[in-house]
């Protein structure tokens, strides 16, 4: 029998890519999102790479009666959860918003599932919620404390679901804690578009390449690691979305909650990063070091044994990938879906 899953924020970066890995493996999908930080264009795409079109519900997880409709409109059995607000520095100046957002989605959702019988979740959570006090690498177990609201948000709603399961075993439940994804599908038909100034590192150095921004600013080349910059764990987001099958696979024969980290377990530098940019690219990324940016966190990368020992997954994709797969999609594209 065909599974169906509602995939929230589907038309989004990562929830576009796993919509992908899900039909690949012969879900259904059912996308809801309210487009607040995605195009509709992106559904030919999935179409192309699949061969079939999801459904999608143009909707605001926060309407809980149009979720339940969605529930009773299709037999869905699970959910996986992207949909959310997800750039720290605009939470930090409107916490109420990515509150709002963030915790009022999951509430609503929560409820919609509830009445509906639905009881399997897999939450896009982040590796923001570790304590920078914490020394990688980070496993599962490390202390949690986010800094910003953004990354408060992810706790709570972490929390809520850990109460969820352990008040009702009918619950399984799945809390992905991701790094940083990067990298586009190698069709160069879906990526991340951004809108207006890249918060994030990649899509930022990809602009700069393309001439669209003047140069990368680096904040802060004197922190104690090998070349003074700060170290991340990059994943690319084809191995993202396949961990989120095989989280979605395991709880579909298990209860309770459970946590996992989705990365690499290895650390690159932003030198490592950009020069390895230029290397796909084939030219140079013109850039400033400047100050360091508060909260800014020296190294952070994965422990991924549990990930590896409980769901048999582990990321395969180089970080030369992940840069070509990156370029490919922007030459593709260069306004994103527009
Ligand atoms: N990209 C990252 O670096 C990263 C890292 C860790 C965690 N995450 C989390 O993963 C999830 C997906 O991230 P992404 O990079 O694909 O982001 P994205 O912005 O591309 O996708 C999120 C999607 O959710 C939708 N959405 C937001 N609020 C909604 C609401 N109230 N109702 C319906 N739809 C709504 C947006 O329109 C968008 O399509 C987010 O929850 C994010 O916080 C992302």
């Amino acid at each position: 029998m065909e599974k169906f899953t509602l995939v929230t924020g589907g038309t989004g970066y990562i929830g576009s890519h796993t919509s992908v890995a899900l039909m690949e493996a012969g879900y259904q999908v059912v996308i809801v999102d309210n487009l607040v930080n995605s195009s509709k264009k992106i559904l030919s795409r999935i179409e192309q790479i699949t061969g079939s079109a999801p459904v999608f519900i143009e909707a605001d997880l926060r309407d809980t009666s149009t979720i339940i409709e969605i529930f009773s409109d299709y037999p869905i059995t699970s959910v996986v959860h992207f949909a959310g607000l997800k750039a720290v520095g605009e939470s930090v100046e409107e916490p109420v918003k990515y509150y709002d957002n963030n915790l009022g989605s999951t509430l609503s959702l929560l409820d919609a599932m509830a009445l509906s019988e639905v009881s399997t979740l897999v939450f896009s959570s982040s590796a923001t919620v570790y304590s920078s006090s914490e020394i990688a690498p980070f496993d599962e177990a490390a202390e949690l404390g986010p800094t910003n609201p953004y990354g408060m948000s992810k706790y709570f709603i972490e929390q809520i679901l850990s109460d969820i399961a352990l008040g009702d075993d009918e619950w399984s439940i799945g809390l992905l804690r991701y790094f940083n994804p990067i990298g586009a599908h190698p069709t160069g038909l879906i990526g991340e578009m951004p809108t207006g100034i890249p918060n994030n590192l990649v899509p930022y150095i990809m602009q700069v390449a393309f001439e669209k921004l003047e140069k990368l600013f680096i904040f802060g080349d004197d922190y104690e690691t090998p070349d003074g910059t700060c170290i991340r764990d990059y994943i690319h987001v084809v191995d993202l979305a396949r961990g989120h099958l095989a989280a979605l696979q395991f709880l579909e024969d298990a209860n309770g909650s459970h946590v996992w980290n989705l990365g690499t377990g290895k650390g690159s530098s932003v030198l490592e990063l950009v020069k390895m940019v230029e290397e796909v690219v084939g030219k140079p990324i013109p850039r400033e070091v400047v100050g360091r940016r508060s909260g800014d966190i020296p190294v952070v990368f994965a422990d991924v044994e549990k990930a590896l020992n409980e769901l048999s997954w582990r990321a395969e994709n180089t970080l030369m990938q992940m840069c070509v797969d990156h370029w490919n999609w922007q030459r593709q594209n260069p306004d994103g879906y527009q």
